[in-house]
């Protein structure tokens, strides 16, 4: 059916075009939670700031607190002038919140999206992350790029910024994930919305989904269909 052939086309897609970043050659294996805390530092640095400018941030901060434990010993001062031109430094307070936080309770990383949602500063989106990632969580994310390629997807024409419609995202998203694979499927549909799937000139002729696209389909009687303004 649909559902399957969009997951298959769009994970087929991603282990061919999905881009080398830091955060994503930590495997799951490795001791101390390291991929679930590489996880929440890179999609808190992500929340505000441009990829090409995270990359840099984060290999410093994992050398300098490799695992949670290592940066639950931080002061504050230290994790400030990590951060210094990330901007939004409430996000580096809340990591060291957080981590101290996950160590006080025993040391052991979070691992369901209602257990991450009890640590501070990770909402939602951020637990949706980690569990998917680094847990394999058969749960959805939903950010500005998941909601535009979904809204094309489905032909949403519902105001996006609306919180029923947001709430209508989050559903669709989470019939939409792969249970073998959620947390390269929500990167997958991430990295189109981020790469092809894009607000002004979507590159549909190279999008794996297009044949499944409602809102391609439309631009042949509306030209307009594409159009978005987010
Ligand atoms: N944007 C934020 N987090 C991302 C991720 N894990 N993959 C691709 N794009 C992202």
């Amino acid at each position: 059916d649909s559902v399957a052939e969009i997951r298959a086309s769009l994970l087929k897609w991603y282990d061919v075009n999905k881009r080398d970043l830091p955060w994503r050659r930590i495997s799951e294996g490795e001791a101390s939670d390291r991929k679930a805390y590489a996880v929440w530092v890179s999609e808190i640095m992500l929340q505000q700031t441009r990829v090409q400018t995270v990359i840099d941030y984060f290999n410093r901060w994992m050398e300098k607190w490799p695992t949670v434990h290592h940066l639950a010993l931080a002061s504050i001062e230290e994790v400030n002038e990590m951060w210094a031109g990330l901007g939004y430094y409430r996000r580096a307070r809340f990591l060291l919140e957080g981590a101290k936080m996950v160590v006080e309770e025993g040391g052991k990383f979070p691992r369901s999206v209602s257990d991450l949602r009890r640590v501070k500063g990770i909402g939602e989106y951020t637990a949706g992350a980690i569990a998917s990632i680094a847990f394999k969580e058969a749960v959805p994310v939903v950010d500005g790029n998941v909601i535009r390629v979904i809204t094309r997807l489905k032909t949403i024409s519902a105001n996006p910024k609306d919180k029923t419609t947001i709430k209508n995202i989050w559903r669709l998203a989470g019939q939409l994930v792969d249970s073998h694979r959620p947390g390269d499927f929500n990167q997958a549909v991430m990295e189109l919305g981020a790469t092809l799937c894009t607000p002004l000139s979507p590159d549909c002729s190279s999008c794996p989904v297009s044949s499944q696209c409602s809102a391609l389909l439309k631009t042949k009687h509306d030209p307009s269909a594409l159009v978005t303004d987010y």
